[in-house]
């Protein structure tokens, strides 16, 4: 997969250059490309942004650079996501989705948003990571972007994202390692048995457990956990 993202603020992306989304760079798994919308700006001021039709508080980017940002990255098969608070709220099947495609382009906007010319013309889903409001797209693009890679093949173990929250309507269990006793919390016993069926039964209970506490809403969803 080839992940676009087009930003006003490219050096807020370093987080993208550790860890796993690192190694899955360095393995060919995913390409990353960022590119400065303000580079398709005019001179002398390399103006992106302006007051918005109709007034209002603050100010809207500008269709002009955003337009020739997208343009230069955007392929026949490319999917663009506007990050928005308007958008749908993102999550794991989202993320999922989003795995299919070839190529995606993330736009990050800032200020009070993009101009709506540039979301009608190039017909761009928008994309939420939550009911709040962020200064800008770039922490939501980045959230997208990790979501996504983590998901692609072969950056981590199959097992480790078919076993995970939200990968059923069910959280995850509680997890230990060692050492077996740590300031006298002991792990719970059924884990260091051995028995893989005991513990997966443990496992699912425990999932059943959390999931009705702390989500639910996810629980009412799968009537399968009774
Ligand atoms: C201050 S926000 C603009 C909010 C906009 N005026 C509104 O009321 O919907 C600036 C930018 O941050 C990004 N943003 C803020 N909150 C977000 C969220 N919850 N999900 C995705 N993007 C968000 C968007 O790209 C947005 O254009």
């Amino acid at each position: 997969m080839r992940i676009d993202i087009l930003t006003l603020f490219p050096e807020m992306f370093a987080p993208l250059k550790e860890s796993i989304v690192k190694r899955a760079v360095d393995a060919n798994l995913v390409e990353i490309n960022i590119t400065n919308i303000r580079d398709f700006a005019l001179p002398p001021h390399y103006k992106c942004d302006d007051e918005p039709f109709g007034g209002g508080a603050g100010m809207v980017m500008m269709c002009d650079p955003i337009f020739k940002a997208i343009e230069s990255v955007k392929q026949d098969n490319s999917k663009i996501f506007y990050m928005s608070p308007r958008g749908t709220v993102f999550n794991q099947q989202i993320a999922k989705k989003i795995t299919q495609y070839q190529h995606i382009i993330l736009l990050c906007g800032h200020y009070e948003g993009i101009d709506q010319r540039v979301i009608d013309y190039f017909n761009i889903e928008e994309i939420s990571i939550g009911d709040y409001v962020l200064t800008g797209g770039e922490l939501p693009a980045m959230v997208v972007a990790d979501c996504v890679i983590r998901l692609l093949p072969n950056v981590i173990k199959k097992e480790s994202v078919e076993e995970e929250s939200f990968s059923t309507n069910l959280l995850e269990y509680n997890q230990y390692t060692r050492p077996a006793v740590y300031r006298d919390m002991a792990v719970p016993e059924i884990l260091l048995n051995g028995n893989h069926a005991k513990i997966a039964e443990y496992r699912k209970q425990q999932s059943i457990e959390i999931t009705k506490k702390n989500r639910p809403d996810l629980f009412l969803r799968n009537n399968n956990f009774k």
